[in-house]
């Protein structure tokens, strides 16, 4: 037997790692993504050498990550129930995919992940396996073992030569998930939604009231939906990313406090902050402002919600995600141009855009004078709009209704 696990190097995934190899006496490959979180890889690979791993994988994804998930998603403006950019969300299809690929290199017949049995991360890495290999066995081992309590897992740990870290002897504050596009905190002393919690969590950005005095503009560059460069330099998806993360951050852009509904049916309080997605969701509503077709963009309104939530509940290898996927990368095929925006303690502002492929027409819209729009023509268009009004109100006064 030979088990592919998700190894992101910390303690629970070491644990993990060395139950694996326990409770099922198997081969275990383990497989580390950088998708820009941040943190140290070769720690992970150290820990991995030190627990008798002999296929070890580190994978640079930050690039596929950004062209491949990102970037589709941020075509789609999609955000989760009104307020949430997705970043957990949209990383998981891209591990399911590299587990998958792993086993089939490695000869293995099952995969491994270290989502609890309560979150949404169990449904996205599971449903992704299932799509892309249904004959992969998956193996959850929070939904297995009896370590559901911290003072076991380290009990454990310890029996069995894993590195505790000593600030993780205690309760864990909470629990992270970082990546290029967001870093999200949930669980522990964040579980009481009516307590303040930014000052304690948020690491990635600076407080909105300590930013800068001065507010800095930056200019990004679209071609058909996907952002190309920053103030006129052609630069790759995740260095276009990582810049805006650098700017977000300074200007205390993209912090939230979200209470939101899981997929398995329960509400959970997260602290996101997403500051370079911030800015470029924002700076893609722009373009799209001067570009899109007002029924194009009115459609693509309606069906965002509803791409947001596939997202959000692990369908992203779907036929329904792939089918509005294609509808959404048509629409942007004149997306395409320059948005200017304002960085200003936490807020970011479209304030100028240009596109060689705009609608917009002044000659239309002007207060002035002009000879393309008959005004008259208004009259007509709106005596038709009310018919069906003055209708109900005459129904209304004849029935003494009000
Ligand atoms: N609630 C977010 C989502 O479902 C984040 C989940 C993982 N975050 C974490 N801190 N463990 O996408
Ligand atoms: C987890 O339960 O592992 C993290 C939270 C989530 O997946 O929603």
């Amino acid at each position: 037997k030979k088990i592919v696990l998700a190894y992101s190097g910390g303690l629970d995934t070491s644990v993990i790692l060395k139950w694996l190899q326990d409770a099922y006496q198997a081969e275990v490959v383990t497989f580390t993504a950088d998708l820009g979180q941040g943190e140290e890889l070769e720690p992970a690979r150290r820990k991995a050498e030190k627990a008798g791993i002999k296929d070890i994988f580190i994978d640079d994804l930050r690039e596929e990550f950004v062209r491949d998930y990102v970037y589709p998603m941020v075509r789609a403006n999609a955000v989760y129930e009104g307020q949430y950019l997705l970043g957990t969300s949209i990383a998981r299809p891209l591990i399911s995919k590299r587990l998958v690929e792993i086993a089939h290199e490695t000869g293995a017949d099952a995969v491994a992940h270290g989502a609890t049995g309560k979150g949404n991360d169990q449904v996205r890495f599971e449903l992704g396996v299932a799509a892309l290999d249904p004959a992969l066995k998956v193996i959850a081992p929070w939904r297995e073992w009896d370590l559901n309590s911290r003072t076991k897992l380290i009990a454990y740990a310890e029996e069995n030569g894993i590195e505790v870290p000593s600030d993780k002897r205690g309760e864990a504050p909470f629990s992270v998930d970082a990546n290029l596009w967001h870093t999200s905190s949930e669980g522990k002393m964040l579980e009481d939604p009516a307590e303040e919690a930014f000052n304690e969590v948020c690491l990635r950005t600076c407080h909105p009231e300590d930013a800068p005095d001065q507010p800095e503009y930056v200019t990004i560059g679209f071609e058909r939906g996907d952002a190309i460069s920053l103030n006129g330099q052609a630069m790759s998806p995740a260095t276009i990313l990582t810049e805006l993360n650098d700017l977000g951050a300074t200007h205390g852009i993209g912090r939230l406090d979200l209470v939101e509904n899981r997929f398995v049916g329960m509400k959970s309080r997260g602290i996101y902050e997403t500051p370079g997605g911030t800015i470029l969701m924002t700076a893609h509503r722009g373009i799209e402002q001067l570009t899109l077709d007002g029924g194009a963009m009115h459609l693509k309104d309606e069906l965002m919600p509803k791409y947001a939530k596939l997202v959000y509940n692990g369908f992203w290898f779907s036929p329904e995600r792939e089918m509005l996927q294609a509808a959404i990368d048509h629409s942007q095929r004149h997306v395409t141009g320059e948005v200017r925006l304002k960085l200003y303690k936490g807020n970011v502002l479209v304030v100028g855009r240009s596109s060689p492929s705009s609608l917009y027409s002044l000659e239309h819209v002007t207060f002035e004078e002009d000879d393309v729009y008959d005004q008259k023509d208004a009259e007509g268009f709106i005596r038709l709009n009310a018919l069906r009004l003055k209708l109900l109100a005459e129904r209304k006064h004849r029935l003494g209704e009000n």
